[in-house]
């Protein structure tokens, strides 16, 4: 496992640690009315994934990949659908498996990378379900490659990313400097921060981010054999920035039949 992938496993351990809000499962009012056909879930903060992005659900297998915290696997599971979350961090896996257990959900866990799926044979899933987290990733085009394997044909892949022009302005300034352009893309917090800036970000806890553009998350789909079918933008509550652009992205695509 790189360095990156060993230091980001001890950072989500401690941003569920800090109940950081990517961490905290769904409630059990939730699970019910899933099992009564009633969910909803986000790939980014804020916008519902549009239904029909899913099709009928009940008996389709999932893959929720870098999916952990008990948020989206277990309404999947509620709602029918056969589910395996894999994700980088243990606490993260705890989570999902905490409420399988509780209500008894057809949900396994496996700890591991996003970019290594060489635990699943090809034409696994029918769903693959990827929420804003390949920022964590170096490289993202392994992610798609092996999503596009694992994949039925006629499967789909729904991804939610970062806007590449967010990592231009510095996460931790304040008032008007947070609304200045400060950094060239592509953005990596190793290579971007100066060397004092990055020590005190690695002592904060805090994961490594890396950006990436528009052509390695759209066009990396597209090269990885996907066909895009749809897309939308978000936005978050409480930011500035948000105010000025959209800082976040869904795609859905499709992986062909033939
Ligand atoms: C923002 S959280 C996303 C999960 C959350 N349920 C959601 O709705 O967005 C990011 C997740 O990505 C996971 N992660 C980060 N890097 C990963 C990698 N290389 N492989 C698998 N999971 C990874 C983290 O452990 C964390 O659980």
């Amino acid at each position: 496992m790189s360095d990156v992938s060993e230091y980001n496993r001890k950072a989500w351990d401690h941003m569920a640690g800090k109940g950081n809000e990517w961490t905290v499962p769904v409630s059990d009012e939730l699970i019910a009315q899933a099992r009564q056909g009633n969910w909803s879930v986000v790939l980014t903060p804020l916008k519902p994934v549009p239904q029909d992005w899913f099709g009928p659900i009940a008996g389709q297998e999932i893959l929720g990949l870098a999916s952990g915290g008990g948020q989206q696997g277990p309404l999947f599971a509620a709602a029918g659908a056969r589910v395996t979350i894999l994700d980088n961090s243990p606490a993260q896996l705890d989570r999902d498996r905490q409420v399988a257990e509780r209500h008894n959900l057809d949900l396994v866990t496996e700890l591991g990378l996003m970019q290594d799926l060489s635990r699943f044979p090809e034409a696994s899933f029918d769903l693959v379900f990827n929420p804003v987290s390949n920022c964590f990733v170096e490289d993202i085009q392994p992610v798609w490659r092996e999503a596009f394997r694992v994949l039925k044909p006629g499967g789909r892949l729904l991804t939610g990313f970062c806007n590449p022009v967010l990592f231009g302005f510095d996460p931790d300034a304040t008032g008007e400097d947070a609304l200045r352009w400060k950094f060239r893309l592509p953005y990596s917090d190793l290579e971007s921060r100066d060397p004092a800036d990055l020590a005190r970000h690695q002592a904060s806890g805090e994961p490594l981010e890396f950006s990436h553009s528009l052509e390695a998350q759209i066009g990396g789909q597209l090269r990885a054999g996907f066909r895009l079918l749809d897309l939308y933008e978000d936005t978050a509550e409480n930011w500035a920035l948000a105010e000025f652009f959209p800082p976040f992205l869904a795609t859905l695509s499709g992986k062909p039949e033939d």
